[in-house]
């Protein structure tokens, strides 16, 4: 009997591809570079199933005019699905999954490396000493903001936001306040004895940091915008592992240019890998290649999920991430 047709978008961790290998016929992209349009819409009628990644735009134009396509599966690599039109893939029947869960530690960890690096002006001293401009310890010199003890907001209480907030409160002391689209249980927040208040415009001005953690898309493009960053208490700091798109990036740049605010610790960009001019202008935001699951046991977990997701989709069983 023949073995269902896949095709991986970008190179996965080589244990995860060789396990593909021994149970489907795998298209392997060699060279790594993202897949256009029409390549993923050749894939539609090719393959059974398309293992996607953040970096495959599968919008509309993917599925537009496409009527009884061979693939039943998009097993997304990753917990961020907004690149896909998952309307558009359910109309044709097939079935969208993500990878939850397995990179909630390693995201979190990056946003606290992001807060930290930010607040004690890493990203700066760091450039500094590789330009060989130190001149030697000074009591003013690179003089950041203190962490401990200090107020974290945190935009979307779903696994990573909460992550994050564990981080914060029980390594840093930091007291915790959560906007979350629905009512967060009361043990959920005990956890890290945070409280959840109603909308942005409650949370900006009591923060000394604003982590964000909401799904990206359309229904939250801009959703830290002009008007909310000037809610945000003056020398606070905006962190971003969410998604590009859910912040203002010009608004952002301005407000930290003109020294509203103390600074951002960015890891996702709107448009990525391109990266607004403006927000490099600023010596105060610290800015990461969208590494937050980069480490070798999650990138290994997020594949052998999406394998799992597969697995189930193509036996005909519910797969345990279905989000579409
Ligand atoms: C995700 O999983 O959505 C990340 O942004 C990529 O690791």
């Amino acid at each position: 009997m023949s073995r269902p047709k896949v095709l991986i978008s970008r190179r996965w961790p080589e244990a995860v591809e060789a396990a593909l290998a021994e149970r489907y016929d795998v298209t392997f992209n060699t060279e790594d570079r993202p897949l256009d349009t029409a390549a993923f819409r050749e894939a539609l009628a090719t393959h059974d199933a398309i293992l996607p990644t953040v970096t495959d735009a599968m919008g509309r134009a993917v599925f537009d005019g496409i009527e009884a396509p061979r693939c039943r599966v998009l097993a997304n690599y990753g917990v961020g699905f907004s690149h896909i039109d998952t309307e558009a893939a359910a109309r044709l029947g097939i079935v969208v999954t993500n990878t939850p869960d397995v990179l909630s530690d390693c995201t979190a960890d990056i946003a606290m490396t992001l807060l930290l690096m930010a607040a004690r002006r890493a990203g700066e001293g760091e450039r500094e000493v590789r330009a060989g401009a130190w001149t030697g310890w000074r009591p003013t010199h690179l003089v950041g903001t203190k962490v401990t003890g200090k107020t974290l907001g945190i935009v979307g209480f779903g696994r990573i936001g909460q992550e994050m907030a564990r981080r914060a409160h029980h390594g840093f002391g930091m007291r915790i306040l959560v906007q979350n689209r629905s009512a967060v249980a009361p043990e959920v927040l005990g956890a890290c004895n945070a409280r959840q208040v109603e909308s942005l415009e409650a949370l900006m001005p009591e923060c000394d940091f604003v982590s964000l953690h909401c799904p990206g898309g359309a229904a939250n493009r801009h959703l830290v915008n002009a008007a909310r960053l000037a809610l945000m208490k003056p020398g606070a700091f905006l962190i971003n592992t969410a998604r590009g798109e859910v912040v203002d990036e010009a608004a952002l740049a301005e407000a930290v240019g003109a020294g509203r605010l103390g600074g951002a610790g960015l890891d996702v960009f709107d448009g990525e890998p391109a990266v607004e001019a403006r927000l490099l202008d600023c010596p105060n935001i610290v800015v990461l290649p969208h590494l937050g699951s980069a480490t070798r046991e999650t990138r290994e977990a997020m594949g052998f999920r999406a394998l799992e997701n597969l697995a189930a989709a193509l036996d005909g069983r519910a797969p345990p991430d279905r989000v579409a």
